[in-house]
This record gives structure tokens, sequence and C-alpha cells, in this order.
């Protein structure tokens, strides 16, 4: 079968497309075909091996990447499943993570899926597992926001930001949004009460008081969001261009009244259910602007780890 493979870290012209076996599943996973498959800052991070602590934490693979076929969110069809494995049957249409996703198929363990309602597309569910549980798992859980609350996202135009934007407003929170001028109109179009274009306005001179600062673009030092803050503030780091981002909230939390709150997202079936729920009841739209066939994937990567990327990039193996 077909999968985009890599056999050292590097560049996104390193990646091809290869013939590969198929992936055999055992009791606690399931054979899927890929119908979509999503891109995340994740698939770069693995692809380059980058950062380096990832080789030894998250055991990438010390020298050249443990897995060889890249892609991590995946929406498909149930093709085979193990004996003595209820779950799922042949048939069903699921989403979730699959570690290989760019892939016609790939094994996905059954604990990290969850069966695709029919009123989504594959796209759409595809584009859902790591960036809206993020969203989800950094509003609710580390931001706690409350109706009536002020929310400030930055970053909200790419992958995790378009799902902020409108889960903030479904959730009744006040949502102010900084993203790039080329994002205006989308972020506007999620749901956002007030939308600041970085190029043209610094937003760390906002007069707001914002509940919660959700910082996905991570392009600001903390005591300049800290001023953001009323009081009882917080800000939850979802992101930023490397590990110094995440060293730095660890640091700047020793010296800020408010609290700076890390976290890596938990893709699990209870969240995936949420989020497709709202994408059913019209409160959550994936924003797929850009969808590749296979051997595309070394654009779609690029144009990810440019962080320039506006909303969702999908994949389609079967180029359905
Ligand atoms: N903690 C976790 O578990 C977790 C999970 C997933 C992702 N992440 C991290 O979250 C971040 C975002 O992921 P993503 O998938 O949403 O990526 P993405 O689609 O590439 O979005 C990145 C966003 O950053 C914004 N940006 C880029 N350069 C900027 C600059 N100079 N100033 C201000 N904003 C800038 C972009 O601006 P526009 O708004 O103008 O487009 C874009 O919205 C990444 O750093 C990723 O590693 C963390």
């Amino acid at each position: 079968v077909r999968a985009v493979t890599q056999d050292h870290y590097g560049a996104a012209d390193q990646l091809k497309v290869s013939d590969v076996p198929i992936p055999v599943p055992d009791s606690t996973s399931v054979l899927v075909k890929v119908r979509a498959a999503s891109v995340n800052a994740l698939d770069y991070h693995l692809m380059r091996g980058k950062p380096w602590i990832g080789r030894l934490l998250f055991r990438f693979g010390l020298t050249k990447p443990k897995r060889r076929i890249r892609g991590v969110d995946v929406a498909g069809t149930v093709e085979s499943v193990s004996p003595g494995n209820q779950q799922f049957k042949p048939g069903d249409e699921v989403f979730g993570l699959g570690s290989g996703s760019f892939a016609e198929y790939v094994s996905a363990d059954v604990g990290e899926l969850q069966l695709k309602p029919t009123t989504l597309s594959f796209e759409q569910a595809a584009a859902l597992p790591v960036a809206g549980v993020t969203a989800l798992q950094g509003l609710r859980d580390k931001g706690q926001v409350k109706p009536g609350q002020s929310v400030l996202i930055t970053g909200a135009g790419g992958g995790v930001g378009s799902f902020a934007v409108q889960i903030a407003v479904a959730m009744g929170a006040r949502v102010t949004a900084v993203t790039s001028s080329r994002n205006v109109e989308l972020v506007q179009s999620l749901g956002a009460e007030r939308v600041v274009d970085y190029s043209r306005e610094d937003y760390l001179k906002l007069d707001g008081s914002y509940d919660l600062i959700l910082d996905i673009s991570g392009d600001k030092p903390f005591r300049g969001l800290r001023r953001l803050l009323r009081p009882s503030g917080r800000i939850v780091v979802v992101g930023g261009a490397g590990l110094g981002r995440v060293i730095t909230a660890l640091i700047a939390r020793s010296f800020l009244r408010h609290p700076v709150l890390t976290f890596i997202a938990d893709v699990r079936p209870p969240e995936l259910s949420t989020l497709a729920g709202w994408v059913t009841e019209g409160k959550l739209r994936p924003t797929v602007l850009k969808t590749y066939r296979l051997e595309e994937t070394p654009d779609a990567i690029r144009l990810a780890e440019s962080r320039q990327a506006q909303g969702k990039l999908v994949i389609l193996p079967t180029g359905s």
C-alpha cells in the first residue's frame, strides 16, 4: 500500500511516497482505510526530530525516525478487526489518532478512535483530533472558561486557533482573536467579537482586561501578556516556535502573579465525541481550506512549517 515515508530526519523534500506492507493490527488496534488525514505541527517535529529532547522524552527515535510513516490525525473506514475486538466492526466510519496516517491504510489504537457521525465528512473529521482537542482542553480544562468571560486568543487563524475561537464562543465567552491580515475575514466568520490584525496593531497595547489568554502563537513575552489580564486571569500556553516557549513559560510562572499553564493535549474518545457533536449541532465548523493528494504531502508540510496556513490542511490518500 502507498504511504508517505522518510528514512532520515530532515526537511519535507526527503519525504516520499513508497509501497509499504499493509499494517497488521493487534488485539488493541484496528485496520483503517484512510479517507482523510490532517497535518499538525507534530508531523514536522517528528519529521525533523526536533526539538531534540523529543528524541529522548517522546521516543521519536534517537538517530532516525522510529516510525517511517508520517501523519497522526485520521478519518476513515474500519477495514478489519482482530478476533475478540468488539469495539468496532468492518465498515464503521471512525476518526481519531492513527500513527502513520499519511497512507492508504493505518493501524489505529481503539482507545484513540471514535465513531464518526454521518453528518461529518471525512475531511471535517480528520481535521478535528489533535487541533480540536487541544483547543477544547486548553479552554475548558486549563483555561476554565465561563460564560461571559473575556478571552484573548493568539494564532487564531491556524489549526488550533480556528477551533479555539469557535469553542470559546460556544462556551459563552467574548472573544478577541489575534491573527494576520490574510486570516482576518476567516476569524471574523468564526464568531470573534473583535479581531486584531497583528501586522497593523500591537496587541500588547490592547486596553481589554482578559480572564484568559490562550496563547497559541507564542510570539510575545509573558510580562507583556500579563498586563492584559484581570487580577484573577490566567495564561494557557499552547504553542510557539520550539521548546523555548515552554521553558520560558516554566520560568515565567515562578515570577508572575498570574498562573501560566502549559499542557500537552490528550486525545480521547469523549473529547472526540464532544467535538463531533458540536459540528453536528452547527456550533463548530472545521476550516479545511486546502486539501492535498498523498504525493503533495511535502507541500502541505512545508506550508504548515511556515506557520502561514489557514485553518487545517488535509491529505486525501485515495483522492476522494
Ligand atoms: N500543547 C499541545 O498539546 C499542542 C497541540 C497542538 C499544537 N500545539 C502547538 O500549537 C501551535 C499552533 O499549532 P497549529 O496546528 O494551530 O499551527 P498553525 O496552523 O501553523 O498555526 C500557527 C498560528 O501561529 C500564528 N503565527 C505565526 N507566526 C506568527 C507571528 N509572527 N506572530 C503572531 N502569530 C503568528 C499563525 O498566524 P495567523 O493567525 O495569522 O494565521 C497561525 O495562526 C504550534 O506551536 C504547535 O506546536 C500544541
